[in-house]
């Protein structure tokens, strides 16, 4: 394999980091505190939820080359990870004469802290807004903050202090990152590796393939390698399990992995396009915005991608069900070619997908909705953010008249896997598109599913919920006079 170099390279805060002693385990929360001292940023839970460790990680967009700066969770991110990007610290952000950024001092201002603890991961998330965002509204502000989380303040002040720090921009020179966007851009481009990166030896080694025909290449060498993409799974088997991860493919920098084309026919999404990359595409088909807004917190919507959360089989995944119901299909490549397939049928059994040794997810195409379709997605959380679905439902069908001509609906938390409700679309196929004909249709999902128990739901919790979200599905889909008419009817 040809071997550029050796070492990671990135820039922490105002200096160039190269490190040619990595493990693929190690955390860039723990380089931060144990190695470098930076140890403003904290540990809370160590599994992405609680945002103590959030940090901000500028990296060079894919084709665009635009730097964007993002919040991710340190405790969930690896070094290995960092290549050509700038890991940006609660450190970096007040003047060499002490002087705090505003963000920092409408915290102290508005009370937005008490034991503290929690205060520098807020600070960088809204720290993170104030960049992207002049005069952010109070959804905005919320949703900035859904990934940390503070047991004593109370978030009333914490959004004070973000209302009243949108308001202070002394001058582009005050800021670190807008006073260094240009040169820090420059330097990125040129630390890009342009050939594959190995540190290690052996199986015990980690690796960053340049382009996707170094990832074939590394896959075909190491078909055991763990792919590793924004980590939001991964790092938690490290961090929770302890598990190795050696050799680790750290596949977040290639380019072509993160592109979004869109066409007649529809969307085709790379396998590394994060959340918060797809959201402008997806939020075209009804409801899959809000459902992406629901997954994680900002930091992990920033890390995670669409193809991992794929591949990770997880039968409660978000994405699966929606894009099965709009009849996805996946392309995998490996060194001999690509191997395209409907992507219900990649899932095979818990804990087994169909991807072959030396493969990787490559791509997702997500076909157009033709005008007239009908589609929604409904996740069934305990509570509203930072919560994994009990069951999600994603239902789509079109009419003929007032017939139902086409019907496909997939369900996450009801199986070992994202699976069709084969039975209820046959029941739904062909009837009259009715409240009568969805009653009848509900009992078929007992055909379709037999949930388990487990502490997000009980089985019949889970085959109730499923019936209701047709049902659902139906007066939503029907409009609201129609509904109102239903009720009246009732009453
Ligand atoms: C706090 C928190 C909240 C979360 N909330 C949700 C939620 O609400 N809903 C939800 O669905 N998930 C949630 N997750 C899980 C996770 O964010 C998603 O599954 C995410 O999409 C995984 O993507 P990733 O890029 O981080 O994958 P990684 O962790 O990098 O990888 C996941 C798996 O996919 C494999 N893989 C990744 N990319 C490829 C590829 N291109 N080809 C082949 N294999 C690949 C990896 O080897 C691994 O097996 C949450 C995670 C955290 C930490
Ligand atoms: S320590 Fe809690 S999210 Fe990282
Ligand atoms: S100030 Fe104590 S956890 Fe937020």
């Amino acid at each position: 394999m040809a071997q550029a170099s050796d070492s990671i390279r990135f820039i922490l805060n105002d200096r160039e980091v190269a490190l040619s002693d990595v493990a693929p385990t190690d955390t860039l929360l723990d380089f931060l505190r144990l190695e470098r001292r930076l140890t403003g940023t904290k540990e809370g839970c160590a599994e992405g939820d609680c945002g103590a460790c959030t940090v901000l990680v500028g990296r060079l967009t894919g084709n665009s080359e635009s730097l964007v700066y993002e919040t991710v969770n340190a405790c969930i991110r690896f070094v290995g990870s960092l290549n050509a990007t700038h890991a940006v610290t609660v450190e970096h952000l007040a003047a060499s004469d002490g002087t705090l950024h505003p963000v920092q001092q409408a915290m102290i201002d508005f009370h937005g802290s008490q034991c503290g603890f929690c205060t520098p991961g807020i600070v960088m998330s809204l720290y993170g807004l104030w960049l992207t965002k002049d005069n952010p509204s109070r959804a905005a502000i919320e949703k900035a903050l859904q990934g940390n989380l503070c047991r004593c303040t109370g978030y009333e002040p914490i959004i004070r202090a973000a209302e009243a720090a949108a308001k202070e921009r002394p001058s582009a020179v005050f800021d670190p990152i807008t006073r260094t966007r240009e040169t820090v851009a420059a330097r990125l481009k040129a630390l890009r590796a342009t050939e594959t990166i190995v540190i290690g030896k052996g199986e015990d080694c980690l690796i960053v393939p340049a382009d996707t025909a170094g990832l074939a290449t590394v896959l075909a060498e190491h078909p055991a390698a763990t792919i590793v993409a924004g980590a939001t799974d991964v790092g938690l088997w490290v961090t929770k399990q302890m598990r190795p991860i050696n050799p680790a493919v750290f596949i977040n920098g290639i380019a072509e992995l993160q592109k979004i084309e869109s066409s007649e026919a529809g969307l085709t999404i790379g396998a590394g396009v994060s959340y918060t990359a797809a959201f402008e595409a997806l939020v075209a088909y009804p409801t899959f915005g809000a459902l992406l807004d629901r997954i994680g917190g900002e930091q992990v919507r920033n890390m995670g991608t669409i193809g991992g959360n794929i591949a990770n089989g997880s039968p409660i995944g978000d994405s699966p069900p929606p894009l099965i119901a709009l009849g996805a299909t996946v392309t995998l490549r490996s060194k001999d070619g690509t191997r395209p397939l409907p992507l219900e049928d990649f899932f095979i059994a818990y804990g087994k997908q169909d991807r072959r040794p030396g493969e990787f997810l490559e791509s997702i195409f997500v076909p157009a909705l033709p005008a007239g379709d009908r589609f929604a997605a409904y996740k069934v959380t305990k509570r509203r953010d930072e919560d994994i679905s009990a069951l999600l439902g994603a239902f789509r069908i079109s009419l003929e008249g007032d017939r139902v001509k086409t019907a496909r609906i997939a369900f996450g938390g009801m199986a070992a896997t994202p699976k069709r409700a084969k039975a209820v679309e046959a029941a739904l196929l062909g009837q009259p598109w009715t409240e009568d004909t969805v009653r009848s249709a509900q009992t078929a999902f007992e055909t379709d599913f037999q949930p388990i128990d487990d502490w997000r739901a009980t089985s019949a919790y889970r085959m109730l919920a499923a019936k209701n979200l047709l049902m659902r599905f139906f007066l939503e889909s029907i409009g609201e006079e129609a509904q109102l008419q239903r009720f009246e009817d009732v009453a």
